[in-house]
């Protein structure tokens, strides 16, 4: 599998920036398209945005932010896995730690949330600390494991611009893979001047979320990945 740039924009961006990030961000990612897989996971009210804009450029691939926990029906603000599904999603990060940490999302929710993607055909990218992975490992069903993909975030290196050490990288991504064969992305701090240190852990991929804001840092970042690859 290519390497994957998921550039998550929070809740950032109006939708005239959103377009115009996409002008930027699609020429490089078109060019990087044998080596690097570029996901971009805007808030949930760009979604139709994104994908309209995506018809004519389909080396971007669009990623949820979340979705419902639940099937459709009675569950007011909720958005479900099938309506994503309409707009062309192939991917959905849950359990991110600030939803984890300000909506009191529990591992049995995320879990929740990945039944749902997955029934429907979008992969799951399940964000866990380290303190997360036990619980994570344990709410999952058996045998979906490795149906979805995962993002190692510690929390205390969200939002700045320094890494996480290697050796932590690749320890924790050897807890994850001792649970699951599926490719793990490393977020936290990610930026066009450490993408190059970062490549030489085994991840799979980066969770970009400040340095994917602004296009052309991201864009640099595409671009070392694809030189190295
Ligand atoms: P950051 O955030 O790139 O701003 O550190 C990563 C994330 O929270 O997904």
């Amino acid at each position: 599998m290519n390497f994957i740039v998921l550039a998550n924009f929070k809740s950032h961006k109006n939708s005239s920036e959103v377009e115009s990030w996409l002008k930027t961000v699609a020429p490089v990612s078109t060019r990087a398209i044998d080596k690097v897989k570029v996901l971009v996971a805007p808030s949930m009210i760009h979604i139709p945005v994104v994908s309209n804009f995506l018809l004519q450029n389909s080396n971007l691939q669009l990623c949820a932010q979340d979705v419902s926990p639940f099937p459709a029906g009675a569950y007011t603000g909720a958005v479900n896995a099938a309506q994503l599904k309409e707009y062309g999603i192939k991917y959905a990060l849950i359990g991110h730690t600030e939803r984890r940490r300000y909506f009191h999302e529990t591992a049995v929710d995320v879990a929740n949330k990945a039944r749902e993607l997955l029934s429907v055909g979008i992969i799951p990218a399940i964000c866990v600390s380290r303190e997360d992975i036990e619980p994570q490992f344990a709410a999952l069903d058996d045998g979906i494991q490795n149906d979805c993909i995962y993002c190692f975030e510690p929390p205390a290196d969200i939002g700045g611009t320094v890494a996480a050490p290697a050796d932590v990288i690749e320890d924790t991504l050897a807890m994850i893979r001792r649970y699951a064969d599926a490719p793990v992305l490393y977020g936290g701090s990610v930026t066009p001047d450490n993408i190059a240190t970062l490549l030489k852990t085994s991840i799979n991929g980066v969770l970009v979320a400040t340095a994917s804001l602004d296009p052309s840092h991201l864009n640099q970042i595409i671009e070392t990945v694809s030189h190295a690859r």
